[in-house]
């Protein structure tokens, strides 16, 4: 079974001017409004606030976490481990295609050490870095939530299952 939703790439300019004054575009902004005039607390929808901002800004960063700690009104501290726990934010720019690869339980009981290092061969990459034309950016993570199919990766939002270290050089060349 493969959860293909759209392969959309994040955007990877990066804004992050770090002042008083941050703010989404206004049709992201009026979007918030909107989400926070349904919701009982203005907590409740942190994590749509978090997937405007990575939307814009390809990432989240530590000036926007203080937008999304004030624009939800919680502590700075609380939004810091919402975005650390899901792999689906991203704590640093981003390539065109984020590969996120699994390193957990069931993936490595299933040849995830093998996966990553035919990746990071292929790539040309370790945990954390990206390539220099922005192209592709690589992640460890801890759980994609397809455990059922393990071994995965997972490039922007389309995950791929079952994987061999062939199948998963073979996804990377389809890309470039
Ligand atoms: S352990 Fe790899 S997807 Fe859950």
């Amino acid at each position: 079974m493969s959860h293909h939703d759209d392969n959309q790439a994040p955007v990877t300019d990066v804004k992050d001017a770090g002042n008083e004054d941050l703010c989404l575009s206004p049709e992201r902004e009026a979007y918030i409004d909107d989400l926070q005039s349904r919701y009982p607390t203005k907590l409740a929808t942190l994590l749509p606030v978090l997937w405007a901002i990575q939307e814009e800004a390809g990432w989240v960063s530590p000036a926007w976490m203080e937008y999304a700690a004030k624009r939800c009104a919680c502590a700075p501290s609380h939004v810091l481990g919402v975005v650390t726990f899901y792999t689906m934010y991203h704590q640093k720019p981003a390539g065109k295609y984020h590969v996120q690869v699994c390193r957990n339980i069931s993936c490595h009981l299933r040849g995830a050490p093998k996966i990553i290092n035919a990746v990071e061969e292929k790539l040309g990459l370790k945990n954390g870095e990206m390539t220099a034309d922005g192209k592709f950016s690589l992640e460890h993570v801890e759980c994609l939530a397809g455990c059922s199919w393990a071994p995965v990766l997972q490039v922007n939002r389309t995950l791929h299952e079952e994987l061999t270290p062939e199948t998963a050089v073979r996804i990377l060349d389809e890309l470039e």
